[in-house]
């Protein structure tokens, strides 16, 4: 099993880039036959999901017809209850009467696609999914942020690799390595 240390933390290889590949293929299979007869605009939220972002839209291939376009979101709190998000990388595109696959390399609190989802129907998309490669669900608050399409399902540990990254380092990674406690 591969190994990385990382700021002291020690981190183990927990799925491989072949088993990355087949979460993938699920993913898209499944995108694919939901959007058959549209033309989606997906929207990829930098830095972290654009290993994902690539490998997805390859895997879902030339059956449709799509778009894509990148978002940089910061979250802040600030009272307990409300977040607001500042806009690093601003949309670029027209959202109004688009079907919207905001893609994301992981959902844990959900806020920030809580906020993402809220901001494109305020422009008129049609439609808003959300395609994330992993979700924590026990670290869910925001109920409507539970991602569509998921790669893999995690437990709270903090994950590096494939787009995910610790303090910025280690997105380049080819598989996703749990931190050991
Ligand atoms: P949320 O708004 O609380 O859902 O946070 C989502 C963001 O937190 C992700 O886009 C990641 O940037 C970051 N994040 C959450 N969990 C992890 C992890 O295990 N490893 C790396 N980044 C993470
Ligand atoms: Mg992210």
């Amino acid at each position: 099993m591969r190994c990385i240390d990382e700021q002291g933390y020690h981190f183990e290889e927990w799925l491989t880039p072949a088993e990355i590949a087949g979460d993938v293929k699920q993913v898209a299979d499944r995108i694919r036959a939901d959007y058959r007869d549209k033309e989606p605009l997906f929207v990829v939220v930098l830095n972290g999901a654009f290993v994902f972002a690539s490998d997805l839209m390859r895997a879902i291939g030339d059956d449709i017809r799509c778009e894509v376009t990148f978002i940089r979101v910061s979250s802040y709190f600030g009272m307990a209850t409300t977040g607001r998000l500042e806009f690093i990388v601003p949309l670029q595109q027209v959202v109004d009467q688009r079907d919207v696959i905001i893609v994301e390399d992981i959902v844990d609190s959900g806020l920030t696609i809580h906020q993402l989802k809220a901001h494109m129907r305020g422009l008129g998309a049609s439609s808003v999914k959300v395609a994330s490669m992993l979700f924590k669900p026990s670290k869910l608050e925001y109920p409507d942020a539970k991602p569509d399409y998921v790669g893999r399902e995690i437990s709270e540990e903090f994950v590096i690799g494939y787009g995910l990254d610790f303090d910025g380092f280690c997105r380049n990674l080819d598989a996703i390595y749990k931190v050991k406690k």
